[in-house]
């Protein structure tokens, strides 16, 4: 392979409308975060960028749904990601966010560059328009059903049952998420990125020129190719975005898939007055990690939006992984199918390196590959505490216990002792070869090898039933494990970085680099050693147990209230809301209405008068328990007459799911007549 001057490495700017799972930390930051630690211990010029991706339409949905603007639900989301990285280790070098100012000054300098050298079509196209809600309804605000497998919950832009991309008006039955009513089409105006032009490019780029690429990756490119490229467009008429940066465009923004990945660019910008160092010389490298949802942004749209420009270099790799499940699920958020990494955190502090190993382990990376809780808790249990701590520790122990501590020297090493001495660098070897070809299960089996070496090497010498009779012999196999354990402390770094910091605590030592990892003569003699600590603790049952009920219960929540809680109405104004003149008062007199089974007549102080009520509630409730009550009364609802009697107003409740009604009750110093807004 070319030599490369530098590495930019890059990882998916993940949505910032909800918390960070394990599948992101397996599929994207878990192999990134691996390959550019490797990068950085040897020695290598590399940055790593990542940041939170802050527009889209399911941003703008969330932020309707709380009640926020979608500056809120991001400046939350971004806040509690950057900390989740942090707290696991994942080190990026800069994790910015595409709200941010730099990045609608980059983000609109690339679209009018594309747009001034004719890189772009126009066209007026039909869309939906929801005449309620007054706007265009692109991507995830409008719903149908799929014209391919009739899924009822296709989105705008795409079937996630079957995965298809498609036009909002191939759906059927189109819906609009906004209101629920049926949306009309109406012509708009807009830019398109014109991919079929680039089809001859892309051919030969991806299909001759880089054959290097996982063939995951290289097959899903491959599939679009043959299928014909048709232009994307790359604006939406919305109001959250990036705003399109040209005249009469008002109202339009760039749609989401466009500016998010030139976030790269300027978080790159913002780390580095040198950035163009990394983004525009031809001996820079740049690898895009990401999830598998994510190969066609990254292998065909940006690189045509990167050519177009012209100045920037395309990437030399795309490693993308596929899709994680758990406990045999596909991961959900909606159906609360996942284990979230702040609550992780919360059950397991101090534990990120299992996570990390587990993850590694079970990284989905030719296909997709499940993640169970038995399986972490034996990796934890079987690799972790009885290979690897298990190594250490009778190293360490042994060391303090004949030698104070103090590295011994070498005494005349046999046969034996060499070709231990000489795995050591084949394994590190192989280890840096696996992480360069991606292959990061492969690298992860290697680098526990070294362990498994120091540990069969210990049982096969048994150095604690010879130090009476040889304890220059009991020196030899203690120098050697002290070296070995210098090297896991090195080689471990890319994977579980808290663990090798731990073993250089241990070992007393500052930094090893890659070069020194697996050289025998690393930790000199008479260094002294710090006293052991435990590395890691066996997990019991009963913590298992915990997280699966857990899964459990918090599946049959989300699907109970997916069944049973209605479906938020449509947005309305303020003006709307504040028609309703709701008081504050306090029911004088209540009696059953005869000869009717649900219906009581209510005598109500509203503070303006006293007026009559009629309510549904006789089923509920007696007479005795609510007179006296205070309630919340609607005053302005138009008279109408029940059973005789006039209604003059409508007594707020709340009904849950299974019928119960529940009023809505000011507390006892309300004063009767008081506004309730
Ligand atoms: N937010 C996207 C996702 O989570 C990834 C964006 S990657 C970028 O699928 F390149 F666009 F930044
Ligand atoms: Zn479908």
């Amino acid at each position: 392979m070319k030599q490369f001057k530098r590495h930019l490495v890059t990882s998916a700017l993940p949505y910032a409308n909800g918390p960070i799972h394990i599948g992101h930390l397996a599929g994207v930051y878990i192999p990134s975060d691996i390959y550019t630690r490797y990068l950085r211990l040897r020695g290598k010029d590399v940055i790593h960028i990542c940041g939170s991706d802050e527009h889209g339409v399911p941003i703008t949905i969330k932020a309707r749904q709380e009640g926020l603007t979608p500056q809120q639900i991001v400046d939350r989301y971004h806040r509690m990601n950057k900390e989740s990285f942090e707290k696991f280790g994942i080190t990026f070098d800069i994790y910015s966010r595409t709200s941010a100012k730099i990045h609608y000054e980059t983000s609109s300098e690339f679209f009018i560059n594309l747009y001034e050298k004719g890189e772009f079509t126009e066209k007026s196209i039909q869309q939906f328009y929801d005449e309620e809600a007054g706007q265009f309804l692109s991507d995830r605000y409008i719903t149908g059903t799929c014209p391919h497998c009739n899924s009822d919950s296709a989105y705008g832009d795409q079937c996630e049952n079957c995965g298809t991309s498609l036009n909002q008006t191939d759906l059927v039955n189109p819906i609009s998420a906004i209101t629920g009513s049926k949306p009309v089409k109406k012509k708009t105006k807009h830019w398109f990125l014109p991919l079929d032009r680039h089809e001859g490019f892309l051919k030969k780029w991806i299909l001759e020129d880089n054959k290097h690429w996982k063939g995951n990756v290289y097959g899903q490119c491959k599939s679009w190719l043959d299928q014909g490229l048709h232009p994307r467009a790359v604006s939406r008429d919305l109001s959250w975005g990036v705003p399109v940066p040209l005249e009469n465009a008002k109202g339009k923004v760039m749609y989401v898939w466009f500016d998010a990945p030139i976030g790269y660019i300027s978080a790159t910008k913002e780390l580095t007055p040198d950035w163009e160092k990394y983004w525009k010389s031809t001996d820079s490298r740049l690898v895009h990690f990401i999830g598998k949802d994510n190969i066609v942004f990254h292998c065909i749209i940006f690189p045509v939006m990167l050519k177009s420009e012209g100045s920037f270099i395309l990437p030399e790799n795309v490693p993308a992984n596929e899709f994680l499940n758990l406990e045999g699920n596909k991961i959900s958020t909606s159906r609360n199918w996942a284990v979230w990494l702040h609550e992780y955190l919360e059950e397991f502090p101090d534990k990120q390196d299992v996570l990390r190993y587990v993850l590694c382990a079970s990284m989905p990376e030719t296909k997709d590959n499940d993640f169970t809780w038995k399986d972490f808790q034996s990796r934890n249990n079987n690799e972790l505490v009885a290979i690897l701590g298990n190594f250490v520790n009778r190293t360490i122990v042994l060391t303090n216990k004949y030698f104070s501590g103090k590295v011994p020297p070498r005494e005349n090493p046999g046969k034996y002792d060499r070709e231990v001495a000489d795995q050591i660098p084949e394994i590190k070897k192989r280890t840096g070869e696996y992480l360069e070809q991606f292959r990061f299960r492969d690298a992860l089996r290697e680098a526990m090898n070294l362990a498994r070496l120091g540990n069969k090497y210990l049982a096969d010498t048994e150095p604690w039933k010879i130090f009476k009779s040889d304890p220059g012999r009991v020196g030899t196999i203690l120098n050697i494990s002290l070296q070995i354990t210098a090297g896991l402390s090195s080689i471990t770094d890319p994977f579980m970085p808290f663990t090798a910091a731990r073993l250089k605590k241990f070992l007393n030592i500052e930094n090893i680099g890659w070069e020194d990892t697996g050289n025998i003569d690393f930790l000199k003699p008479g260094h002294q050693v710090n006293p052991p600590e435990l590395l890691f603790e066996k997990i019991e049952d009963d913590q298992i147990t915990k997280q699966l009920n857990k899964l459990m219960e918090n599946r049959q929540a989300s699907e109970k209230a997916a069944t049973n809680i209605e479906q938020p109405k449509g947005i309305i104004s303020y003006e709307d809301f504040a028609k309703m003149d709701i008081r504050t008062g306090t029911v004088l007199k209540a009696e059953k209405i005869a000869k009717t089974r649900k219906l009581m007549k209510l005598s109500v102080n509203t503070g303006v008068d006293t007026r009559t009520v009629v309510a549904g509630i006789a089923e509920h409730f007696d007479p005795v328990d609510i007179e006296g009550k205070k309630v919340a009364i609607l005053i302005n609802l138009d008279p109408r007459k029940i059973r005789g009697v006039e209604s003059q107003g409508m007594i707020l409740m709340s009904e849950d799911p299974d019928g119960k009604l529940v009023f809505v009750s000011p507390s006892d110093d309300a004063t009767d007549g008081s506004i309730i807004k």
